[in-house]
Protein backbone atom coordinates (compact mmCIF):
# COMPACT_ATOMS: atom_id res chain seq x y z
CA UNK A 1 0.00 0.00 0.00
CA UNK A 2 1.58 3.50 -0.79
CA UNK A 3 0.87 6.69 0.87
CA UNK A 4 -0.29 8.98 -2.55
CA UNK A 5 -0.76 12.68 -1.78
CA UNK A 6 -2.73 13.73 -5.05
CA UNK A 7 -1.52 17.22 -5.34
CA UNK A 8 -4.37 19.75 -7.31
CA UNK A 9 -5.67 22.72 -8.10
CA UNK A 10 -9.27 21.78 -8.27
CA UNK A 11 -11.21 18.47 -7.66
CA UNK A 12 -15.15 17.74 -8.50
CA UNK A 13 -17.00 18.60 -7.18
CA UNK A 14 -15.62 20.83 -4.82
CA UNK A 15 -14.81 23.01 -7.41
CA UNK A 16 -14.10 22.41 -11.52
CA UNK A 17 -13.47 24.47 -14.40
CA UNK A 18 -12.18 21.51 -16.38
CA UNK A 19 -10.98 17.83 -16.75
CA UNK A 20 -8.58 18.23 -14.08
CA UNK A 21 -11.67 18.64 -11.60
CA UNK A 22 -13.44 15.41 -13.14
CA UNK A 23 -9.75 13.53 -12.84
CA UNK A 24 -8.58 14.61 -9.85
CA UNK A 25 -12.42 13.59 -8.23
CA UNK A 26 -12.25 10.70 -9.46
CA UNK A 27 -8.93 8.87 -9.63
CA UNK A 28 -7.82 8.91 -6.12
CA UNK A 29 -11.36 7.03 -5.73
CA UNK A 30 -9.60 4.64 -7.87
CA UNK A 31 -6.87 4.48 -6.02
CA UNK A 32 -8.74 4.17 -2.63
CA UNK A 33 -10.96 1.04 -4.33
CA UNK A 34 -7.28 -0.55 -4.96
CA UNK A 35 -6.75 -0.52 -1.48
CA UNK A 36 -4.13 2.49 -1.43
CA UNK A 37 -3.73 5.15 1.42
CA UNK A 38 -4.73 8.28 -0.68
CA UNK A 39 -4.85 12.26 0.30
CA UNK A 40 -5.80 15.35 -1.98
CA UNK A 41 -4.26 18.74 -1.16
CA UNK A 42 -5.92 22.03 -3.14
CA UNK A 43 -6.42 25.53 -1.95
CA UNK A 44 -9.22 26.79 0.53
CA UNK A 45 -11.15 28.63 -2.50
CA UNK A 46 -13.95 30.44 -1.26
CA UNK A 47 -15.66 28.91 -4.09
CA UNK A 48 -15.32 25.11 -2.63
CA UNK A 49 -18.46 23.18 -2.48
CA UNK A 50 -17.75 22.02 0.99
CA UNK A 51 -20.53 19.45 2.84
CA UNK A 52 -19.43 18.02 6.25
CA UNK A 53 -17.36 18.29 8.57
CA UNK A 54 -14.19 20.21 7.85
CA UNK A 55 -11.53 21.33 10.80
CA UNK A 56 -8.19 22.90 10.99
CA UNK A 57 -5.46 19.76 11.80
CA UNK A 58 -2.20 22.17 11.86
CA UNK A 59 -1.26 25.93 11.85
CA UNK A 60 1.94 27.32 10.57
CA UNK A 61 3.71 30.87 9.06
CA UNK A 62 5.00 30.69 5.45
CA UNK A 63 5.98 32.93 3.41
CA UNK A 64 5.58 35.47 6.45
CA UNK A 65 1.93 34.36 6.40
CA UNK A 66 -0.39 32.68 8.72
CA UNK A 67 -1.62 29.59 7.05
CA UNK A 68 -4.29 26.67 8.20
CA UNK A 69 -4.65 23.46 7.19
CA UNK A 70 -8.00 21.95 7.14
CA UNK A 71 -9.37 18.67 6.71
CA UNK A 72 -12.56 17.66 5.09
CA UNK A 73 -13.23 14.72 2.52
CA UNK A 74 -14.40 13.75 -0.82
CA UNK A 75 -17.76 13.98 -1.10
CA UNK A 76 -19.18 10.42 -1.19
CA UNK A 77 -15.89 8.83 -0.10
CA UNK A 78 -13.88 8.41 2.59
CA UNK A 79 -10.78 10.18 1.23
CA UNK A 80 -9.26 12.89 3.23
CA UNK A 81 -8.42 16.02 1.57
CA UNK A 82 -6.13 18.56 2.87
CA UNK A 83 -7.02 22.56 2.28
CA UNK A 84 -4.17 25.12 2.34
CA UNK A 85 -6.57 28.08 3.87
CA UNK A 86 -4.84 31.22 3.52
CA UNK A 87 -7.57 34.25 3.13
CA UNK A 88 -5.48 37.06 1.77
CA UNK A 89 -5.38 34.41 -1.33
CA UNK A 90 -7.98 31.95 -2.05
CA UNK A 91 -10.81 34.42 -0.27
CA UNK A 92 -11.73 35.40 -3.56
CA UNK A 93 -15.30 34.29 -5.02
CA UNK A 94 -15.80 32.90 -8.94
CA UNK A 95 -12.71 31.13 -10.75
CA UNK A 96 -9.33 29.52 -9.36
CA UNK A 97 -7.41 31.01 -12.00
CA UNK A 98 -9.15 33.89 -13.21
CA UNK A 99 -11.16 37.20 -12.39
CA UNK A 100 -14.51 37.29 -13.94
CA UNK A 101 -13.18 38.78 -17.19
CA UNK A 102 -10.94 35.63 -17.52
CA UNK A 103 -7.53 37.73 -16.85
CA UNK A 104 -5.10 35.71 -14.65
CA UNK A 105 -5.70 36.77 -10.83
CA UNK A 106 -2.11 39.00 -10.43
CA UNK A 107 -1.01 37.53 -7.77
CA UNK A 108 -1.31 33.81 -9.70
CA UNK A 109 2.37 32.97 -8.97
CA UNK A 110 2.23 33.90 -5.46
CA UNK A 111 -0.92 32.04 -4.79
CA UNK A 112 -0.16 29.03 -6.54
CA UNK A 113 3.92 28.96 -5.22
CA UNK A 114 2.63 29.23 -1.91
CA UNK A 115 0.61 26.09 -2.34
CA UNK A 116 3.21 24.03 -3.29
CA UNK A 117 5.11 24.80 -0.64
CA UNK A 118 2.69 23.82 1.66
CA UNK A 119 2.25 20.91 -0.01
CA UNK A 120 5.51 20.17 0.17
CA UNK A 121 5.75 20.41 3.87
CA UNK A 122 2.40 18.34 4.37
CA UNK A 123 4.14 15.45 1.92
CA UNK A 124 7.42 15.87 4.44
CA UNK A 125 5.17 15.24 7.43
CA UNK A 126 6.28 18.33 8.83
CA UNK A 127 2.69 18.82 10.03
CA UNK A 128 2.55 16.58 12.92
CA UNK A 129 0.02 14.08 11.12
CA UNK A 130 1.99 11.03 11.24
CA UNK A 131 1.54 10.82 7.34
CA UNK A 132 4.37 10.81 5.32
CA UNK A 133 3.96 10.37 1.57
CA UNK A 134 5.60 7.83 -0.43
CA UNK A 135 4.73 9.47 -3.66
CA UNK A 136 3.68 12.64 -4.51
CA UNK A 137 1.84 12.95 -7.66
CA UNK A 138 1.31 16.81 -8.74
CA UNK A 139 -0.72 17.93 -11.68
CA UNK A 140 -0.69 20.84 -14.36
CA UNK A 141 1.96 24.51 -13.83
CA UNK A 142 -0.12 25.32 -10.65
CA UNK A 143 1.72 22.57 -8.89
CA UNK A 144 4.62 21.97 -10.97
CA UNK A 145 7.29 23.64 -8.05
CA UNK A 146 6.37 20.94 -6.11
CA UNK A 147 8.81 18.32 -7.45
CA UNK A 148 11.50 21.15 -7.77
CA UNK A 149 11.20 22.18 -4.07
CA UNK A 150 11.13 18.65 -3.16
CA UNK A 151 14.03 17.67 -5.37
CA UNK A 152 15.98 19.59 -2.55
CA UNK A 153 14.85 17.79 0.37
CA UNK A 154 16.72 14.78 2.22
CA UNK A 155 14.27 11.43 2.22
CA UNK A 156 11.93 12.35 0.02
CA UNK A 157 9.03 11.21 -1.38
CA UNK A 158 9.00 10.20 -5.36
CA UNK A 159 7.33 12.26 -7.71
CA UNK A 160 5.08 11.54 -10.65
CA UNK A 161 3.85 15.07 -12.55
CA UNK A 162 1.09 14.72 -14.59
CA UNK A 163 0.65 17.12 -17.55
CA UNK A 164 -3.07 17.68 -18.43
CA UNK A 165 -2.57 20.54 -20.41
CA UNK A 166 0.87 21.85 -21.95
CA UNK A 167 -0.38 25.16 -23.27
CA UNK A 168 -0.68 26.54 -19.73
CA UNK A 169 2.22 26.60 -18.49
CA UNK A 170 2.68 28.94 -15.42
CA UNK A 171 5.46 31.59 -16.45
CA UNK A 172 6.49 35.12 -14.81
CA UNK A 173 8.70 37.35 -14.87
CA UNK A 174 11.98 36.27 -13.59
CA UNK A 175 12.13 38.67 -10.91
CA UNK A 176 9.54 36.23 -9.65
CA UNK A 177 12.55 34.29 -8.14
CA UNK A 178 13.38 36.43 -5.81
CA UNK A 179 10.11 37.68 -4.33
CA UNK A 180 8.74 34.18 -4.25
CA UNK A 181 11.86 33.29 -2.04
CA UNK A 182 12.82 29.97 -4.53
CA UNK A 183 16.00 28.99 -3.76
CA UNK A 184 18.77 29.97 -6.21
CA UNK A 185 20.09 26.46 -7.42
CA UNK A 186 17.14 25.80 -9.29
CA UNK A 187 17.00 28.62 -11.54
CA UNK A 188 19.15 27.51 -14.53
CA UNK A 189 17.87 26.37 -18.25
CA UNK A 190 17.91 23.15 -17.17
CA UNK A 191 15.49 23.88 -13.92
CA UNK A 192 12.86 26.70 -14.12
CA UNK A 193 14.35 29.10 -16.46
CA UNK A 194 12.60 29.32 -19.53
CA UNK A 195 13.90 31.84 -22.25
CA UNK A 196 14.94 34.22 -19.06
CA UNK A 197 11.30 33.72 -17.91
CA UNK A 198 10.33 31.69 -14.37
CA UNK A 199 8.14 28.59 -15.49
CA UNK A 200 6.26 26.54 -13.21
CA UNK A 201 5.36 23.79 -15.48
CA UNK A 202 9.40 23.13 -15.81
CA UNK A 203 9.50 22.77 -12.26
CA UNK A 204 7.13 19.48 -13.00
CA UNK A 205 9.29 18.59 -15.95
CA UNK A 206 12.62 18.87 -15.13
CA UNK A 207 12.18 17.30 -11.76
CA UNK A 208 9.65 14.61 -11.46
CA UNK A 209 11.01 11.43 -11.04
CA UNK A 210 8.22 10.37 -13.89
CA UNK A 211 6.10 12.37 -16.37
CA UNK A 212 2.86 11.23 -17.22
CA UNK A 213 0.35 12.34 -19.94
CA UNK A 214 -3.33 11.81 -20.30
CA UNK A 215 -3.18 9.78 -23.19
CA UNK A 216 -0.49 7.44 -25.11
CA UNK A 217 -0.96 9.49 -28.67
CA UNK A 218 -0.79 12.85 -26.69
CA UNK A 219 2.60 11.68 -24.56
CA UNK A 220 3.95 11.82 -28.46
CA UNK A 221 2.89 14.60 -29.86
CA UNK A 222 4.35 16.68 -26.88
CA UNK A 223 7.58 15.76 -28.00
CA UNK A 224 7.42 17.58 -31.89
CA UNK A 225 7.48 21.50 -32.15
CA UNK A 226 3.41 21.38 -33.39
CA UNK A 227 2.33 20.44 -29.82
CA UNK A 228 5.61 21.31 -27.92
CA UNK A 229 5.70 25.23 -27.19
CA UNK A 230 8.95 24.61 -27.23
CA UNK A 231 9.30 22.11 -24.47
CA UNK A 232 9.72 19.33 -27.02
CA UNK A 233 13.05 19.33 -26.55
CA UNK A 234 12.87 18.46 -22.74
CA UNK A 235 10.24 16.22 -23.49
CA UNK A 236 12.16 14.17 -25.46
CA UNK A 237 15.48 14.73 -23.45
CA UNK A 238 13.43 13.03 -20.69
CA UNK A 239 11.59 10.68 -23.02
CA UNK A 240 12.45 7.46 -20.98
CA UNK A 241 10.31 9.06 -18.01
CA UNK A 242 7.06 9.94 -19.73
CA UNK A 243 4.50 7.71 -20.15
CA UNK A 244 0.94 8.50 -21.18
CA UNK A 245 -1.66 7.26 -19.23
CA UNK A 246 -5.17 7.41 -20.61
CA UNK A 247 -7.75 9.16 -18.21
CA UNK A 248 -11.26 7.03 -17.05
CA UNK A 249 -14.09 8.53 -16.38
CA UNK A 250 -16.21 8.56 -13.22
CA UNK A 251 -19.11 5.69 -14.21
CA UNK A 252 -21.01 6.80 -11.35
CA UNK A 253 -21.54 10.40 -12.50
CA UNK A 254 -21.63 9.88 -15.96
CA UNK A 255 -23.86 6.54 -16.20
CA UNK A 256 -26.95 6.87 -17.73
CA UNK A 257 -28.72 4.40 -16.15
CA UNK A 258 -28.94 6.00 -12.65
CA UNK A 259 -28.13 9.84 -13.80
CA UNK A 260 -30.16 12.11 -11.78
CA UNK A 261 -30.13 15.30 -13.92
CA UNK A 262 -32.15 13.59 -16.93
CA UNK A 263 -35.39 13.00 -17.07
CA UNK A 264 -35.39 9.60 -18.32
CA UNK A 265 -32.68 7.11 -17.60
CA UNK A 266 -31.67 4.03 -20.09
CA UNK A 267 -29.21 1.54 -21.34
CA UNK A 268 -28.01 0.06 -24.44
CA UNK A 269 -31.14 -2.17 -23.81
CA UNK A 270 -33.76 0.37 -24.20
CA UNK A 271 -32.12 3.01 -25.88
CA UNK A 272 -35.90 4.24 -27.88
CA UNK A 273 -35.75 5.56 -24.30
CA UNK A 274 -33.07 8.43 -25.10
CA UNK A 275 -35.66 10.32 -27.44
CA UNK A 276 -37.39 11.20 -23.91
CA UNK A 277 -34.14 13.37 -23.27
CA UNK A 278 -34.24 14.40 -26.68
CA UNK A 279 -37.85 16.17 -26.07
CA UNK A 280 -36.39 17.20 -22.74
CA UNK A 281 -33.22 18.92 -24.89
CA UNK A 282 -35.37 20.17 -27.47
CA UNK A 283 -37.99 21.65 -25.32
CA UNK A 284 -35.58 23.28 -22.84
CA UNK A 285 -33.95 24.79 -25.79
CA UNK A 286 -36.81 26.11 -27.43
CA UNK A 287 -35.88 24.39 -30.49
CA UNK A 288 -38.95 22.38 -32.16
CA UNK A 289 -39.58 19.49 -30.66
CA UNK A 290 -39.14 16.86 -33.31
CA UNK A 291 -37.32 13.50 -32.79
CA UNK A 292 -36.23 12.92 -36.55
CA UNK A 293 -33.83 15.94 -36.37
CA UNK A 294 -31.25 14.62 -35.74
CA UNK A 295 -29.26 17.38 -32.66
CA UNK A 296 -25.22 17.74 -32.28
CA UNK A 297 -24.26 19.09 -29.27
CA UNK A 298 -21.12 20.49 -27.68
CA UNK A 299 -20.37 21.45 -24.55
CA UNK A 300 -17.17 23.08 -24.27
CA UNK A 301 -14.57 25.69 -22.80
CA UNK A 302 -14.60 28.51 -25.31
CA UNK A 303 -10.92 28.30 -26.15
CA UNK A 304 -8.70 28.12 -29.11
CA UNK A 305 -7.94 24.31 -28.23
CA UNK A 306 -11.64 23.14 -28.81
CA UNK A 307 -11.74 24.32 -32.90
CA UNK A 308 -14.86 26.36 -31.76
CA UNK A 309 -14.13 28.63 -34.89
CA UNK A 310 -13.70 25.68 -36.91
CA UNK A 311 -17.23 25.42 -36.06
CA UNK A 312 -18.62 28.76 -36.76
CA UNK A 313 -16.66 28.38 -40.09
CA UNK A 314 -19.48 25.39 -40.63
CA UNK A 315 -22.24 27.17 -39.59
CA UNK A 316 -23.73 28.59 -42.77
CA UNK A 317 -23.70 25.57 -43.94
CA UNK A 318 -25.07 23.55 -41.50
CA UNK A 319 -28.38 25.72 -41.61
CA UNK A 320 -28.76 23.97 -44.88
CA UNK A 321 -29.01 20.57 -43.58
CA UNK A 322 -31.86 19.04 -41.81
CA UNK A 323 -29.96 19.28 -37.74
CA UNK A 324 -30.20 21.24 -34.74
CA UNK A 325 -27.53 22.35 -32.94
CA UNK A 326 -26.80 22.73 -29.25
CA UNK A 327 -23.64 24.28 -27.70
CA UNK A 328 -23.33 25.10 -23.76
CA UNK A 329 -19.84 26.69 -22.92
CA UNK A 330 -17.93 29.76 -21.67
CA UNK A 331 -14.38 31.54 -22.58
CA UNK A 332 -13.49 33.59 -25.56
CA UNK A 333 -16.22 36.91 -25.31
CA UNK A 334 -15.69 37.33 -28.97
CA UNK A 335 -16.68 33.62 -29.58
CA UNK A 336 -19.75 33.46 -27.03
CA UNK A 337 -20.72 37.16 -29.02
CA UNK A 338 -20.64 35.47 -32.51
CA UNK A 339 -22.15 32.50 -31.11
CA UNK A 340 -25.30 33.77 -29.73
CA UNK A 341 -25.64 36.20 -32.71
CA UNK A 342 -25.98 32.95 -34.55
CA UNK A 343 -28.53 31.39 -32.13
CA UNK A 344 -30.57 34.40 -32.35
CA UNK A 345 -30.65 34.69 -36.16
CA UNK A 346 -31.60 31.24 -36.26
CA UNK A 347 -33.73 30.01 -32.84
CA UNK A 348 -35.32 27.07 -34.70
CA UNK A 349 -31.78 25.82 -35.38
CA UNK A 350 -29.31 27.09 -33.22
CA UNK A 351 -29.52 26.94 -29.50
CA UNK A 352 -26.66 28.58 -27.38
CA UNK A 353 -26.45 28.46 -23.74
CA UNK A 354 -23.64 30.96 -22.14
CA UNK A 355 -22.27 29.68 -18.58
CA UNK A 356 -21.32 26.94 -17.11
CA UNK A 357 -24.37 24.03 -16.22
CA UNK A 358 -23.72 20.96 -15.03
CA UNK A 359 -27.32 19.49 -15.40
CA UNK A 360 -27.71 21.02 -19.10
CA UNK A 361 -24.21 19.28 -19.94
CA UNK A 362 -25.57 15.58 -18.43
CA UNK A 363 -28.92 16.53 -20.20
CA UNK A 364 -26.90 17.25 -23.68
CA UNK A 365 -25.21 14.08 -23.29
CA UNK A 366 -28.12 12.09 -23.14
CA UNK A 367 -30.38 14.12 -25.51
CA UNK A 368 -28.10 14.72 -28.23
CA UNK A 369 -27.29 12.60 -31.47
CA UNK A 370 -24.27 13.36 -32.14
CA UNK A 371 -21.85 14.94 -30.29
CA UNK A 372 -19.36 17.48 -32.04
CA UNK A 373 -14.95 17.60 -30.57
CA UNK A 374 -13.21 19.36 -33.13
CA UNK A 375 -10.30 19.84 -31.20
CA UNK A 376 -6.81 21.09 -32.79
CA UNK A 377 -4.87 19.61 -30.16
CA UNK A 378 -7.13 17.22 -26.99
CA UNK A 379 -4.60 15.82 -24.33
CA UNK A 380 -7.30 13.24 -22.97
CA UNK A 381 -11.02 14.65 -23.38
CA UNK A 382 -13.60 13.63 -21.01
CA UNK A 383 -16.56 14.61 -23.00
CA UNK A 384 -16.00 12.21 -26.37
CA UNK A 385 -16.12 9.33 -23.23
CA UNK A 386 -19.08 10.48 -21.58
CA UNK A 387 -20.91 11.23 -24.95
CA UNK A 388 -20.13 6.95 -25.88
CA UNK A 389 -21.60 6.04 -22.93
CA UNK A 390 -24.60 7.62 -23.28
CA UNK A 391 -25.24 6.49 -27.33
CA UNK A 392 -24.27 10.04 -28.78
CA UNK A 393 -22.17 9.48 -31.46
CA UNK A 394 -19.23 11.84 -31.19
CA UNK A 395 -17.52 13.22 -33.90
CA UNK A 396 -13.83 14.18 -33.04
CA UNK A 397 -10.34 15.05 -34.75
CA UNK A 398 -7.58 12.65 -34.85
CA UNK A 399 -5.25 13.96 -31.95
CA UNK A 400 -4.53 13.09 -29.01
CA UNK A 401 -6.91 11.17 -26.58
CA UNK A 402 -9.37 11.75 -29.03
CA UNK A 403 -7.64 9.30 -31.10
CA UNK A 404 -7.08 6.65 -28.65
CA UNK A 405 -10.75 6.53 -27.50
CA UNK A 406 -12.71 7.36 -30.26
CA UNK A 407 -12.90 4.22 -33.41
CA UNK A 408 -14.11 5.72 -36.70
CA UNK A 409 -16.53 4.19 -38.56
CA UNK A 410 -15.76 1.95 -41.70
CA UNK A 411 -17.07 -1.25 -43.25
CA UNK A 412 -14.23 -2.56 -41.50
CA UNK A 413 -15.05 -1.31 -38.01
CA UNK A 414 -18.84 -1.66 -38.28
CA UNK A 415 -18.07 -5.24 -39.30
CA UNK A 416 -16.27 -5.82 -36.34
CA UNK A 417 -17.83 -4.18 -34.18
CA UNK A 418 -15.78 -1.51 -32.49
CA UNK A 419 -17.13 1.58 -34.82
CA UNK A 420 -18.13 4.25 -32.19
CA UNK A 421 -17.71 7.40 -33.73
CA UNK A 422 -16.71 9.71 -36.87
CA UNK A 423 -12.79 10.50 -37.05
CA UNK A 424 -11.64 13.30 -39.18
CA UNK A 425 -7.81 14.30 -39.72
CA UNK A 426 -7.55 17.93 -40.22
CA UNK A 427 -7.84 20.89 -38.35
CA UNK A 428 -10.13 22.81 -40.96
CA UNK A 429 -13.66 23.53 -41.21
CA UNK A 430 -13.91 21.69 -44.64
CA UNK A 431 -12.81 18.35 -43.04
CA UNK A 432 -15.14 19.10 -40.00
CA UNK A 433 -17.88 19.93 -42.65
CA UNK A 434 -16.73 16.35 -44.55
CA UNK A 435 -17.26 14.55 -41.31
CA UNK A 436 -20.69 16.44 -40.36
CA UNK A 437 -22.13 15.09 -43.63
CA UNK A 438 -20.86 11.64 -43.39
CA UNK A 439 -22.36 11.57 -39.69
CA UNK A 440 -25.70 12.77 -40.64
CA UNK A 441 -25.87 9.92 -43.88
CA UNK A 442 -25.04 7.46 -40.58
CA UNK A 443 -27.78 8.46 -38.83
CA UNK A 444 -30.09 7.78 -41.77
CA UNK A 445 -29.41 4.14 -41.58
CA UNK A 446 -31.00 3.57 -38.40
CA UNK A 447 -29.56 -0.10 -38.09
CA UNK A 448 -26.35 0.89 -38.30
CA UNK A 449 -26.80 3.98 -36.12
CA UNK A 450 -27.96 1.22 -33.39
CA UNK A 451 -24.59 -0.48 -33.78
CA UNK A 452 -22.67 2.40 -33.50
CA UNK A 453 -24.48 3.21 -30.47
CA UNK A 454 -24.15 0.18 -28.69
CA UNK A 455 -20.43 -0.49 -29.55
CA UNK A 456 -19.82 2.81 -28.15
CA UNK A 457 -21.95 2.23 -24.92
CA UNK A 458 -20.39 -1.26 -24.08
CA UNK A 459 -16.98 0.52 -24.26
CA UNK A 460 -14.67 0.21 -20.71
CA UNK A 461 -13.87 4.05 -19.54
CA UNK A 462 -13.71 2.92 -15.89
CA UNK A 463 -10.23 4.35 -13.97
CA UNK A 464 -9.30 0.39 -12.90
CA UNK A 465 -7.02 -0.13 -15.77
CA UNK A 466 -5.44 3.29 -15.95
CA UNK A 467 -5.26 3.59 -11.93
CA UNK A 468 -3.52 0.00 -12.13
CA UNK A 469 -0.98 1.35 -14.71
CA UNK A 470 -0.24 4.70 -11.94
CA UNK A 471 0.27 2.04 -9.53
CA UNK A 472 3.00 0.15 -11.69
CA UNK A 473 4.83 3.35 -12.16
CA UNK A 474 4.60 4.49 -8.30
CA UNK A 475 5.74 1.04 -7.84
CA UNK A 476 9.06 1.83 -10.23
CA UNK A 477 9.86 4.81 -8.74
CA UNK A 478 9.44 4.16 -4.75
P1 LIG B 1 -10.95 20.48 -20.70
O1 LIG B 1 -10.47 19.98 -19.38
O2 LIG B 1 -9.87 20.81 -21.66
O3 LIG B 1 -11.92 21.61 -20.55
P2 LIG B 1 -12.29 17.88 -20.89
O4 LIG B 1 -13.07 17.26 -21.99
O5 LIG B 1 -11.21 17.06 -20.30
O6 LIG B 1 -11.76 19.29 -21.41
O7 LIG B 1 -13.25 18.20 -19.67
C1 LIG B 1 -14.18 19.21 -19.66
C2 LIG B 1 -15.15 18.97 -18.52
O8 LIG B 1 -15.79 20.19 -18.19
C3 LIG B 1 -16.23 17.99 -18.86
O9 LIG B 1 -16.68 17.33 -17.69
C4 LIG B 1 -17.33 18.92 -19.40
O10 LIG B 1 -18.61 18.35 -19.33
C5 LIG B 1 -17.19 20.09 -18.47
N1 LIG B 1 -17.64 21.38 -19.02
C6 LIG B 1 -16.97 22.19 -19.87
N2 LIG B 1 -17.68 23.31 -20.10
C7 LIG B 1 -18.82 23.19 -19.38
C8 LIG B 1 -19.96 24.04 -19.19
N3 LIG B 1 -20.06 25.21 -19.80
N4 LIG B 1 -20.94 23.60 -18.35
C9 LIG B 1 -20.83 22.41 -17.72
N5 LIG B 1 -19.78 21.57 -17.87
C10 LIG B 1 -18.79 21.96 -18.67
C1 LIG C 1 -7.06 19.14 -19.69
C2 LIG C 1 -7.17 18.77 -21.15
C3 LIG C 1 -8.17 17.67 -21.43
C4 LIG C 1 -8.08 16.57 -20.39
C5 LIG C 1 -8.19 17.15 -19.00
C6 LIG C 1 -8.09 16.08 -17.91
O1 LIG C 1 -7.88 20.15 -19.31
O2 LIG C 1 -7.44 19.89 -21.96
O3 LIG C 1 -7.94 17.14 -22.70
O4 LIG C 1 -9.11 15.63 -20.58
O5 LIG C 1 -7.15 18.05 -18.78
O6 LIG C 1 -6.91 15.33 -17.99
Amino acid sequence: MKKILFVTSEAHPLIKTGGLADVSGSLPKAFAELSQDVRLIMPNYQALNLSGDVHTVFSLRADNRQINILETRLPDSSIPVWLVDCPEFYNFPGNPYTDGQGNPWPNNAERFSLFCRIAVICAMDKIGQNWKADIVHCNDWQTGLVPALLSLEKDRPATVFTVHNLAYQGLFPASRMVTLNIPGQLWNPDGLEFHNLLSFIKGGLAFADCITTVSPTYAQEIQTSAFGYGLEGLLRYRNNALVGIINGIDTDQWNPETDGYIPQRFNVDSLHDKTRNKTELQQRMQLPVNDSIPVLGLISRLVEQKGIDMVLDCLPEMLSMDMQFVLLGSGDKVVEQRLQTWAEAHPDKIAVTLGYDESLAHLIEAGADIFLMPSRFEPCGLNQMYSQRYGTIPIVRKTGGLADTVIDTSWETLANGSASGIVFNDANSGSLLEAIKRTLLLYRNTEQWRKMQANAMCKDFTWRRSAEEYLRLYESIS
